[in-house]
């Protein structure tokens, strides 16, 4: 499985997100990740699938829409909707993820559950098999531009071992604090998909290309999970 990149469009120049999305595309990221906040499950407020919808028919990318919403089951099929071609939502505050889960999939995206950094990959146990992959978080949601928590790696580690033994095929994704000096160790643990926000792609005064070749040098492109 090869390592995709998946910057975080909250942390794009929002006056000018199709020209983001373009150099992105250009730069050979694979996904674009959608943090969608709603002041309740998390302290921030950013986009909507009315933000999504905006932006599809301005890229080809895979479209990655991250749920930190009170009441995500009430935006899956909005999302879908809108273009989202995977999304996720959260173990916590979601007692019905086994519906949630099977209702993304009913909108044909692919679908995936997050853990904060407190929650223990032990929770996902029954119903790992039916993830198309997992989010770990590696900060605090909700806020781009945080410190990498490095608790995040054993939970990266955990998973991988976890998809060996059991023969299954979920990504393993990764989001918050992911830069050059980071995201060596998450690869390593077997991360799949790195998050990318204001701690490594979008620097001020720093072409979006070359913070993007930056990530991709320092986890060897194409470069395979342990
Ligand atoms: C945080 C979001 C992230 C965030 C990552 O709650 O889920 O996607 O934008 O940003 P960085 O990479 O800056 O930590
Ligand atoms: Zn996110």
């Amino acid at each position: 499985m090869s390592v995709f990149l998946a910057p975080s469009m909250i942390a794009a120049d929002w006056s000018r997100p199709v020209e983001a999305m373009t150099e992105l595309a250009e730069a050979g990221c694979e996904w674009l990740h959608f943090d969608a906040m709603d002041g309740h499950f998390v302290p921030n407020l950013t986009l909507g699938p009315m933000f999504v919808e905006a932006m599809r028919p301005h890229s080809k990318l895979h479209f990655d829409c991250h749920l930190m919403l009170a009441n995500s089951g009430d935006y899956i099929e909005a999302f879908a909707k809108a273009g989202a071609d995977s999304i996720s939502v959260h173990f916590e505050g979601n007692p019905h993820l086994h519906r949630l889960v099977s209702r993304i999939k009913d909108c044909g995206a692919m679908a995936g559950v997050v853990l904060n950094p407190a929650t223990p990959v032990a929770f996902l146990d029954a119903i790992i098999p039916d993830l198309d992959y997992v989010l770990v978080m590696s900060v605090n949601p909700g806020f781009s531009g945080q410190k990498f928590l490095p608790l995040a790696t054993k939970k990266i580690g955990q998973l991988h071992r976890i998809r060996g033994e059991l023969g299954l095929s979920f990504r393993i994704q990764v989001d918050g604090g992911m830069s050059p000096q980071t995201a060596p160790q998450a690869v390593a643990a077997g991360a799949d998909v790195l998050v990318c926000g204001a701690s490594s792609v979008f620097i001020a005064g720093q072409p979006l290309g070359q913070s993007v070749a930056a990530m991709r040098a320092a986890i060897g492109v194409g470069q395979e999970p342990r």
